[in-house]
């Protein structure tokens, strides 16, 4: 297997030691993105938030900086990256504004309507069926709650042959801003709204249920 395949098989899946060195990593790696994307959306202060494919479990702590009245419930399907999320926001945890579950998005515990906003950071790529997942978050989601998807690779011409090396070497959900617009309309969203850093090739989608 190509090094390329293992570390992205481990940034779909964080496992073992080195799993658990690239969750940490993630969490300083991926922090000029998330703040980006969080700036695209208002979060109200008293807002129950779901993080999916928390990783390291640094924008969850970001997430809880910002929902001050709120919880924020991360939710990661590998058990190392939770190991890496609780740690991290232990004092969070323990206050009981956050919680760090082992979870994965195609099958969620929770009832109908929670959340009053859902994100994702460079992990939608990696769920295993895009739109039926999203019925998912969907789901579990507040009427006129929202939905913000954050990522650095996404179908555009400048980015495009970067881009396809990653794609070619894991198998990921790879869409334009207009394919995102169709899925997300088709799932029941409205409001959809889209924001490009076309300098880096990153992207921020957000969307209204
Ligand atoms: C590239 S990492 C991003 C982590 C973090 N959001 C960040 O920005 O640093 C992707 C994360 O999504 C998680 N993930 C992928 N597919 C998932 C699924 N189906 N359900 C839950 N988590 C998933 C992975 O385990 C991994 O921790």
């Amino acid at each position: 297997m190509s090094l390329l395949k293992r570390i992205l098989n481990q940034c779909k899946k964080p496992s073992g030691r080195f799993g658990r060195f690239l969750a940490k990593g993630m969490n300083l790696g991926h922090s000029g993105l998330t703040k980006w994307g969080l700036g695209f959306i208002d979060i109200a202060s008293d807002i129950d938030v779901l993080d999916i494919g928390c990783g390291g479990g640094r924008t969850v702590e970001r997430l809880a900086g910002i929902a001050t009245d709120g919880k924020v419930i991360g939710i990661d399907y590998s058990s190392d990256a939770v190991v890496v999320a609780r740690k991290k926001n232990r004092m969070l945890i323990n206050e009981g504004r956050v919680e760090i579950l082992q979870e994965a998005v195609s099958s969620m515990r929770f009832s109908d309507g929670v959340f009053g906003l859902a994100t994702a950071f460079e992990s939608h790529y990696f769920w295993p069926d895009f739109r039926n997942d999203l019925k998912e978050v969907h789901r579990v989601t507040k009427e006129n709650g929202q939905l913000l998807i954050v990522g650095a690779a996404y179908k555009n011409k400048k980015y495009d042959r970067r881009n396809q090396r990653i794609v070619d070497a894991i198998g990921m959900t790879y869409l334009s801003i207009e394919e995102f617009r169709e899925v997300l309309e088709g799932v029941g969203y409205s409001e959809f709204d889209a924001l490009e850093e076309t300098n880096k090739g990153w992207f921020a989608v957000k969307c209204k249920k």
